[in-house]
């Protein structure tokens, strides 16, 4: 596959804003709107290094996918799993921040072969991201969550096919597979099945069953790591991951957070990647 090199997105600048929205669109997740001094540009699989600006600024901003951008107003979805999510909950509307982007070498536009699409909690946005810039009636994009209050139905087209770990209440006229995204997919895609491209983001066990997947189907396979990070733009390699071609490590930030899984070392995997 041709990866798009980081270097030909437009380089990050650090931007100061303030939060302009910030609102519950599932039981865990939210839709975080920011209104920042200059437009940020930027392709599916590209995040940013969001920070509280003065008063309680994190000692590191936090990495967020980018979900959409209209003007100076640009579009996250998070979790609150930590110290730093909370705060930006808390923050509220009119909070200053600070954001790095765009960062990292994004997901590559589409090319003649259908895609799929395997997301899983917050790695949702920059799938979302993709599906609605580059989405084709023959891709197939699949998002799994924890239960029917976890996803964010409202987000999700009628296109999008629901996985969810535990049964429960769906809205109207929605189904759910129970099971994982990847049994979804495996549910929907016979072995028969015509080449795919996947597309994956999520926690490692979603990532690896990706890579299963296609690697079992003779198909390619991008996925997008999740590791914490420090700077976001390659010097601290606190987001090292282990690279197939020689035994070392590739930045996270800088070197992906997109992947053809092929260049992974999946056995030496082990940390991270599990929001
Ligand atoms: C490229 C990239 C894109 C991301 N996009 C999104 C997004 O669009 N929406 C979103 O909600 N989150 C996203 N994340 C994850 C997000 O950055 C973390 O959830 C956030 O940094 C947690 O900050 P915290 O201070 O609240 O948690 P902390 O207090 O730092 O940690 C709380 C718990 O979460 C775990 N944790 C923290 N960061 C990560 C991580 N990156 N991977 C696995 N476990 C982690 C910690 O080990 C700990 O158990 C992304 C991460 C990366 C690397
Ligand atoms: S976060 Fe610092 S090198 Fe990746």
């Amino acid at each position: 596959m041709n990866m798009p090199a980081a270097a030909t997105a437009p380089p990050a600048r650090r931007l100061h804003g303030a939060i302009a929205a910030e609102v519950p669109v599932s039981s865990s997740m939210r839709r975080l709107e920011l209104e920042l001094e200059e437009a940020v540009p930027f392709q599916p699989g590209q995040f940013c290094m969001l920070n509280l600006a003065g008063e309680p600024a994190l000692v590191f901003g936090r990495p967020f996918s980018l979900l959409a951008a209209e003007g100076r107003r640009l579009s996250l979805l998070y979790k609150v799993v930590g110290r730093g999510t909370a705060r930006l909950r808390d923050a509220g509307v009119g909070a200053p921040v600070t954001c790095l982007a765009p960062l990292g070498r994004p997901f590559p536009a589409p090319d003649p072969r259908p895609h799929l699409l395997l997301a899983g909690g917050v790695g949702l946005p920059p799938l979302l991201a993709w599906a609605e810039r580059w989405g084709r009636p023959s891709d197939l994009c699949c998002a799994g969550g924890r239960d029917g209050d976890d996803l964010p139905w409202g987000l999700l087209g009628s296109s999008w096919r629901v996985s969810v770990d535990r049964p429960g209440a769906l809205p109207a006229g929605r189904q759910a597979f129970d099971g994982n995204v990847v049994e979804l997919a495996r549910s929907l895609l016979p072995a028969s099945a015509p080449e795919r491209v996947v597309l994956a983001c999520g926690p490692l066990p979603l990532l690896r069953a990706a890579a299963t997947l296609a690697a079992e189907r003779g198909w390619d396979c991008l996925v997008s790591v999740e590791e914490r990070m420090g700077c976001g733009y390659g010097v601290c390699r606190g987001c090292v991951v282990p690279r197939a071609s020689d035994g070392g490590y590739a930045t996270a930030c800088k070197d992906g957070p997109v992947f053809e899984a092929r260049g992974l070392d999946w056995t030496r995997f082990g940390g991270g990647g599990g929001t």
